[in-house]
């Protein structure tokens, strides 16, 4: 294995998790389901609920306290995707965000309209959207490769015309893991007057991109799988929040922050949310001068994503070698986010199952994105067998995962 910019050992130290005892020998291979959650979100969950657990934005000391720490976490989650605190909304959850996004949008587009969504994507990110046919908006297909379930920009290219106003898409597969070219994606949409809803839910866990450099109007992931509390953050371009119709309260509709997040937010896990970064800074700071980047954000996204494809490497050659196994999208770690996604001939859950005696917690099944396993050929009742892990990851559990897939796998 190359070298890892991370010491595994300082960097697990910041997780309760790898200290817990019930979880010793347990190899955690299910992080695209929910990462596991940093102390630094777990002590300001902890403080808020303790100390000011009241109504935040009000006129007493602890009210106040309690705002402060909820504008932390938009100032600072702003920051870290290199936006402005005023992009940042949290929701519930990703779905439940884009399925309020989808009502907005039912009033921003017109019949005649058309926009373009996967059939690589989670439902969260495509579902939300084909609903608009309801209205008479032209719902286009971007289809993925149905050998690799790999997406192409010609593919993007040949249904964009002037008629299009949205484009959804994956920055990366919560199957095929692969990592989608967001600014060229974003690039062509605006080249036709498109606006682009980028689900970074499958990235974000792998460091949070900078926003500016994507062109993304809006950008959403899920806090609970990037070390955090579960909740669903969306960036969204302020100008275009602004023109989309409210969501909320009538009362609220001058309130940008109410406007598209109708559920009433959840105080303690926003202000909680604010120790994700704290965590990305210690992840910076951890990795030294060992990588490179304009701010302690870009130095942690370089660190983490190093840190992934070392680990990933010999897990891909090890899969790449067995006859048995079809890899779902690109087979180069340096592609990929390491939510590895094998079709075997035996159910992925049933695998799953086996793996679970020998330490490894994984999963099988569809997860969610249905459409991209018909796609490929699998039935989604079939399913795949997922296997993904972040940069918290060690060496010995990717040994321990590929000695337990040698003795279960044909
Ligand atoms: C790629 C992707 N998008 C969206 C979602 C939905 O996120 P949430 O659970 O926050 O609704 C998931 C959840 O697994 C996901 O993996």
């Amino acid at each position: 294995m190359t070298a890892l910019p991370l010491d595994p050992a300082r960097l697990r130290a910041l997780f309760p998790a790898f200290a817990e005892p019930s979880l010793q020998g347990q190899a955690f291979f299910e992080n695209a389901g929910g990462s596991y959650t940093a102390q630094s979100v777990l002590d300001r969950l902890e403080h808020f609920y303790r100390a000011t657990k009241v109504q935040p934005y009000g006129v007493y000391a602890a009210s106040i306290k309690a705002g402060e720490a909820m504008n932390e976490s938009f100032e600072r989650i702003g920051r870290a995707l290199n936006v402005s605190a005023d992009w940042i909304h949290f929701g519930p959850s990703s779905s439940a965000n884009t399925y309020v996004l989808g009502n907005a949008f039912a009033g921003w587009l017109k019949a005649g309209d058309a926009i373009i969504v996967t059939n690589q994507d989670h439902e969260a990110n495509t579902g939300a959207w084909r609903k608009l046919s309801k209205i008479g908006v032209e719902v286009r297909e971007w289809r993925v490769d149905a050998q690799t379930g790999r997406l192409s920009l010609a593919a993007l290219d040949a249904l964009l015309d002037s008629k299009v106003r949205m484009v959804a898409a994956p920055h990366c597969s919560n199957i095929a893991g692969e990592i989608n070219p967001v600014a060229e994606i974003a690039a062509r949409a605006r080249s036709v007057g498109a606006i682009t809803v980028i689900d970074g839910v499958s990235y974000a866990p792998h460091g949070l991109p900078d926003l500016a450099a994507l062109g993304a109007d809006i950008y959403f992931f899920s806090t609970y799988k990037v070390y955090g509390p579960h909740q669903g953050v969306m960036a969204i371009r302020p100008s275009l929040a602004a023109e989309l119709p409210n969501q909320g309260h009538f009362f609220n509709d001058t309130k940008p922050r109410y406007r598209l997040t109708p559920a009433g937010p959840d105080h303690a896990q926003i202000a909680a949310s604010a120790g994700i970064v704290d965590y990305l800074e210690a992840v910076a700071d951890l990795a030294g001068d060992k990588v490179e980047g304009a701010d302690p954000y870009r130095r942690a996204h370089a660190a983490m994503r190093a840190q992934e494809i070392a680990l990933a490497t010999p897990l891909l050659d090890f899969l790449r070698k067995k006859n048995s196994v079809r890899i779902i999208g690109p087979d180069d770690p340096a592609e990929r986010a390491p939510t590895i996604s094998v079709a075997l001939d035996e159910p992925g859950a049933v695998v799953a199952a086996r793996l679970a005696k020998h330490g490894i917690m994984a999963g099988g099944g569809h997860f969610y994105a249905q459409r991209l396993l018909e796609a490929v050929g699998i039935d989604p009742d079939h399913g795949v067998l997922r296997l993904s892990f972040v940069h918290y990851t060690s060496p010995a559990e990717i040994e321990q995962l590929i000695a337990a897939l040698n003795a279960e796998l044909k």
